[in-house]
């Protein structure tokens, strides 16, 4: 069990890059492989020993608290925090921090709301708590880290620099979007204001001299900030149900939910999810895709990783080949 008990949830963002997938429903509540993001993260988080969580909120924050509540039916206790103007990622933090009580030499762990991640927490919190460092972040290897900005480690697992994105990146790791802070360290993020922790808080922590740790894992890693990353991190998870906890059983490769109603002659497979009250008519065929609920698919349709909204209709004979259907 992880010695770090308490956690902050990044949940305020508007999405812009999932629009208008998150025009209703907020990045981190929409459904992947059975699932809310969010649930997938919770459920990782306590089989980790995490026991109090607070989602930090923002857009459409409404809807965050009718699904999880006070957090007892996930085994424990989880409360929200609101911004009426979104904070940035530090300002959240500041924000939510002041729902928990930290003890003067307690460190806490935060989550942005859009990565699903098999690395080890346990391993991070040792690393942390054992170098005593302000930060400790999750980074990934990645071979190409030109899309991102840099997190450069020296031997010793200590961060050197924080670059933005470039051409010819000096390093392959990257920030993995799961940290834990000291207690110290959070108190330097200015309360109330709009703060970047990744462009402002852990620089300044850097230049004014404080160690922050890398934690590199090699484990499964996604970000599913993007529709086609978003179609990718269902067909993972229900490819490999052991990546999370909170994927209802997977059967022929597919987790289907209520009252779906799929014909003999149709076929679903490849990590396809479809929610309930989805209708499928003969012949047709869905590889690796989500397909909202009471959505209905005709005759004669192919359906291979993509979207289809809620409520949609897909006419018969369509051929749907990595798209976002429906909206
Ligand atoms: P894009 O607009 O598509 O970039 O997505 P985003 O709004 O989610 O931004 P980004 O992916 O950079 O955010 C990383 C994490 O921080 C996500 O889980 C967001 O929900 C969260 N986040 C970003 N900005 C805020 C904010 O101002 N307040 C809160 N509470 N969370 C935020």
């Amino acid at each position: 069990m992880s010695p770090i008990n308490k956690a902050i949830l990044l949940v305020g963002g508007k999405g812009t890059r999932l629009a208008p997938l998150t025009t209703n429903t907020p990045k981190p509540m929409l459904k992947i492989a059975g699932a809310p993001v969010t649930e997938h993260q919770i459920v990782k988080a306590r089989e980790a020993g995490i026991s109090e969580i607070v989602l930090a909120t923002s857009y459409l924050a409404d809807v965050f608290e009718p699904y999880f509540g006070d957090g007892s039916r996930f085994g424990m206790k989880i409360r929200y925090a609101y911004e009426t103007q979104p904070l940035g990622t530090g300002g959240a933090i500041a924000n939510a921090a002041q729902l928990l009580e930290l003890g003067a030499n307690e460190s806490l762990f935060i989550f942005n709301g859009d990565v699903l991640s098999s690395h080890d927490l346990i391993a991070q919190s040792e690393l942390h708590l054992k170098s005593g460092a302000a930060v400790t972040l999750h980074l990934v290897e990645v071979e190409d880290a030109r899309a991102y900005g840099c997190v450069p480690i020296g031997a010793d697992s200590k961060v050197l620099q924080f670059l933005e994105k470039m051409d010819n990146p000096i390093a392959k790791t990257i920030n993995a979007g799961c940290y834990i802070f000291s207690n110290q360290a959070l108190q330097q993020i200015p309360k109330g204001a709009v703060v970047s922790v990744e462009r402002e808080t852990f620089p300044a922590l850097l230049n004014s001299g404080q160690n922050i740790f890398g934690y590199v894992d090699g484990g499964y890693w996604i970000d599913m900030g993007t529709p086609e990353s978003m179609i990718r991190a269902s067909r993972d998870l229900i490819s490999n149900p052991a990546l999370s906890k909170a994927t209802p059983k997977v059967i022929n490769h597919t987790v289907m939910m209520r009252e779906v109603q799929l014909h003999a002659s149709s076929r679903v497979g490849e990590g396809s999810y479809l929610e309930s009250g989805v209708v499928i008519e003969a012949n047709s065929i869905v590889n690796g895709s989500i397909i909202g609920e009471n959505a209905h698919i005709e005759s004669d349709v192919l359906i291979e990783n993509s979207y289809i909204a809620p409520q949609s209709r897909v006419t018969s004979g369509s051929k749907l080949r990595g798209e976002i259907f429906g909206f």
